[in-house]
């Protein structure tokens, strides 16, 4: 009879051992019992990246990376997007279930009411340099609540630390307003509580002396969609940062801040921005043929294309494709970069190099087209995938606390530095021969 257990045979000994199989899955601490002398450390497994590596259990986020589906606690996310507001989805997130009407309105008021911050944030924004990367201040400004809310610290308390997600989720669209604003050398517009979320936010960033700030409804809901689609991702880059620190029992104002830094990165959220970058270097599709032969020859990647777990179209790239025509048409104005993008998707997804590798248009790929139609600069464009995404941060961050199987999170490593050697003083040191390494493997050191 079938059995959940994988059999090993160490081949240094001979000897077999039998491991749990749960949810497809060994624990890597099985094999720790495998060893060739009782004073061994036992086996570990090495997986530089996480490529094939559970960190947690978790039920907020479901992707299946080959058939192209990314689940919030089962709901499909273009059903979400099609049916719901971005507060919505956070507060699913958080809570595993769709907020009633009742539920739906407390949170939005809560949320409503925080989107305040502390006036001494305008002065440490102020203290920026005038080009300063919005990014940047957000990441330091986000972390700087932490001194602000000095009880975040008590992360095991429920209502303590609710009361830190509800500010966490209400302040982001004000401090990444705030920071737009000071890279434009603008004024700082305080937000409007008569407003939704999204629409707070464009006001926030856009209003300059309009008696009236109307921005169209339908720009309005393109921008909860967007913020519904960036929400969560299960465990991302970012997403592994905000665990991390938040397994230290830092508060969340810090792992916010760690989170976006990792968030900010060109292979990660980042990404958004070095699209449209990369697209205005091609600048026309009479160039694309050159670029595409430049990156299959290692000169560069393709931004916005590939995933570590999409080997499929990202279902978010479908939903924004469609979402840049409406955006466009709605401002009236098509950019001349998507004939270029749409030309560059054609030939990549006919291509052997990227159809061998598995690489599809992601969620990137098109929402720096649309934040472009909407007049946000390249640069604000990670800051507004931060925002979405701290909903995500924080239920994944509030899963890892009350999770018993987590602890601090603590990768082993493989030493492959110098044995032991003899401190030498610096008058007898000398240059090393070259190639200079500090990292021989220990074999070769012996
Ligand atoms: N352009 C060209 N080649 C690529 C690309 C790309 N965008 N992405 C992967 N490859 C190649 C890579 O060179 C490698 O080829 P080979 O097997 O010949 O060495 C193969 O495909 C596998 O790539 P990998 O680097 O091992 O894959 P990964 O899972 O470690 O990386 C990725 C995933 C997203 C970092 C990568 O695809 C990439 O750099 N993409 C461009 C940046 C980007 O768009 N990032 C946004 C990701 S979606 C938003 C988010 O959630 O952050």
């Amino acid at each position: 009879m079938a059995k959940d257990t994988l059999s090993i045979t160490d081949n240094r000994t001979g000897k077999t051992y039998e491991v749990a199989i749960t949810d497809d899955t060994i624990r890597a601490n099985d094999l720790r019992q495998i060893k060739v002398q009782e004073s061994d450390f036992g086996l570990m497994t090495y997986d530089a990246g996480f490529l094939n590596t559970a960190s947690c259990r978790s039920s907020i986020t479901y992707i299946d990376g080959d058939k192209g589906i990314l689940r919030y606690r089962g709901y499909p996310v273009d059903q979400l997007a099609e049916n719901a507001t971005y507060l919505e989805v956070a507060y699913l997130l958080i809570n595993g279930e769709l907020p009633t009407k009742s539920e739906l309105d407390q949170f939005v008021s809560n949320v409503t009411h925080h989107t305040f911050v502390h006036e001494n944030v305008r002065t440490f924004i102020d203290g920026f340099r005038y080009d300063a990367h919005p990014m940047g201040m957000l990441v330091a400004t986000v972390g700087a609540l932490s001194t602000f809310y000095p009880e975040a610290k008590h992360v095991l308390d429920g209502d303590i630390r609710r009361a830190q997600m509800v500010r966490l989720i209400a302040k982001m669209p004000t401090l990444a307003a705030w920071s737009y604003r000071h890279s434009m050398g603008m004024p700082f517009v305080y937000p409007n509580n008569e407003m939704s979320y999204s629409e707070n936010f464009l006001y926030m960033m856009k209003r300059i002396a309009e008696p009236k700030f109307e921005v169209h409804p339908e720009i309005v809901r393109a921008l909860d969609v967007l913020f519904i689609l960036h929400a969560d991702h299960e465990q991302n880059c970012s997403t592994n940062v905000m665990r991390g620190i938040g397994s230290s029992r830092a508060d969340p104002y810090v792992a916010v801040a760690g989170a976006a830094a990792a968030l900010y990165g060109p292979l990660h959220g980042g990404a958004n921005e070095a699209v449209l970058r990369m697209l205005r270097e091609i600048g026309s599709v009479t160039n694309i043929p050159a670029f595409v032969k430049e990156v299959k020859g290692g000169g560069g990647r393709l931004m916005g294309f590939g995933h570590r777990v999409y080997k499929n179209y990202d279902p978010r790239a479908k939903v924004i494709k469609r979402l840049a025509d409406q955006v466009m048409d709605l401002v009236g104005k098509k950019s001349p970069l998507l004939p270029v993008a749409m030309e560059l998707e054609r030939i990549a997804l006919s291509d052997d190099y990227f159809v061998s590798r598995k690489l599809y248009p992601n969620v990137d790929f098109y929402s720096g087209l649309i934040y472009e139609a909407l007049q946000i600069p390249a640069d604000m464009f990670p800051v507004l995938f931060a925002i979405p995404r701290t909903s995500g941060w924080l239920a994944q961050w509030e899963e890892m606390l009350l999770d018993k199987d987590q602890k601090i999170a603590r990768p082993r490593q493989i030493y492959t530095g110098y044995d032991e050697r003899k401190f030498v003083p610096i008058s007898d040191r000398r240059p090393p021969a070259a190639p200079a390494s500090h990292s021989k493997p220990r074999a070769e050191t012996d």
